[in-house]
């Protein structure tokens, strides 16, 4: 792809991330835009952590301090939501502490973000069911309504294999690998589709069956399940370097690769392949970051480099909001949940995110990763 072209489009998402600084005024963007304007929202969502993420890649991109300065009083707002537990009785603990905490972290050294990261892994910990060898997602633990695991789950659990590496402790990694096993063990069809969750008995453990919550129907393809399958699946192996995840990860990968439409923006369920259905710009985001990460560990199929580079070129041809006034998002067609019609069409903060860390994973192959 051209350089011109990368350059243009991360001065663009720069323009945006200034544009949501100024219109924020110290809150969140919330999770899904209304006419392609974020409202603000406090810390208490699952999707807070995207838009400090993208002010550390806003700051590694330009290397500009009101970038980081503006992160750090959200690394600190971390800290004190996981103390206080607010909103925290789920499993979006990676999504919520890895771009937001790990990577200040990473890139300043805060012992603020490691301490919050920390205590979000504690947490997630917490939501291990013995039974069945999983991490319940949702509601009351051991509840039998809510007794199951989610594909997007994923990309949570990176951040117990990070605190692992960190503090040398079995048990987080132990939970990280036994919920991959139990996951990749149901989640993936035969055919390489996937479930989006896929509920247990709370009294044997044993798995029980397959079912959507944001999907089209149980025995369809979520796009943004199939997405989180790939980049979990890279994340995974980076960690493990099990092969049979190079196999799964081919899986997904084809499947979602296979059911594209032809302008090469995934609808929101992949069932659907005709270019008129709704859209959900943000799984192709996510999908581009994880085969991104896979070429780091594996030689993969030149294919898979083109789907990826095919559908960055269509985000970029085709979804950037600068056709809509006033707006402070940065990806527009994406969709966060059909099933209730929120965020339809719409920028959702994490296709955002996921855009922008497309982006500096094209011009930098050797970043360094919030996710690992
Ligand atoms: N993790 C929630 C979603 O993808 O909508």
């Amino acid at each position: 792809m051209e350089r011109t072209k990368f350059r243009r489009t991360i001065e663009y998402c720069i323009e945006k991330v200034d544009k949501g600084i100024e219109t924020l005024e110290l809150h969140y963007p919330a999770s899904a835009s209304v006419n392609g304007v974020y409202e603000s929202i406090e810390n208490i969502d699952w999707t807070n952590g995207f838009w400090t993420g993208m002010l550390w890649l806003a700051y590694e991109f330009t290397g500009k301090d009101k970038y980081k300065k503006e992160a750090m009083w959200q690394v600190k707002d971390f800290l004190h939501r996981i103390e206080n537990h607010i909103a925290v009785d789920h499993h979006d603990m990676g999504f919520l502490y890895l771009p937001s905490c790990v990577a200040a972290y990473k890139l300043t050294g805060s012992e603020v973000g490691k301490k919050a990261a920390i205590m979000a892994a504690d947490n997630l910990c917490r939501r291990f069911q013995e039974k069945g060898k999983f991490i319940q997602a949702w509601g009351a633990l051991g509840e039998r309504n809510n007794y199951r695991l989610i594909i997007d789950c994923l990309l949570n659990i990176p951040l117990l294999f990070w605190a692992y590496e960190e503090t040398g402790i079995a048990r987080y990694k132990e939970i990280a690998l036994a919920h991959l096993t139990t996951s990749v063990g149901v989640v993936i069809r035969p055919d390489g589709s996937t479930h989006h969750t896929y509920f247990f008995d709370p009294v044997t453990g044993k798995p029980d069956h397959g079912e959507t919550s944001q999907g089209y129907s149980d025995t369809s393809i979520w796009a943004r399940g199939q997405a989180w399958g790939i980049y979990g699946l890279a994340i995974a192996y980076r960690y493990t370097k099990d092969p049979e995840l190079i196999d799964k990860f081919k899986l997904v990968t084809e499947v979602f690769i296979s059911h594209l439409p032809d302008d090469n923006i995934p609808a929101w369920d992949m069932i659907f392949t005709d270019i008129s259905t709704i859209k959900d710009s943000s799984s192709a985001a996510i999908a581009i970051c994880g085969i991104l990460e896979m070429a780091k560990h594996w030689d993969l199929p030149d294919t898979y480099l083109k789907k990826a580079d095919d559908m960055m070129n269509a985000l970029i041809d085709k979804c950037l909001t600068s056709d809509i006034f006033g707006s402070n998002g940065i990806l527009k067609h994406a969709t966060y949940s059909m099933s209730d019609m929120r965020g339809v069409d719409e920028c959702n903060i994490w296709g955002d995110y996921y855009f922008m860390e497309a982006l500096m994973r094209y011009t930098n192959m050797s970043w360094n990763s919030y996710w690992d």
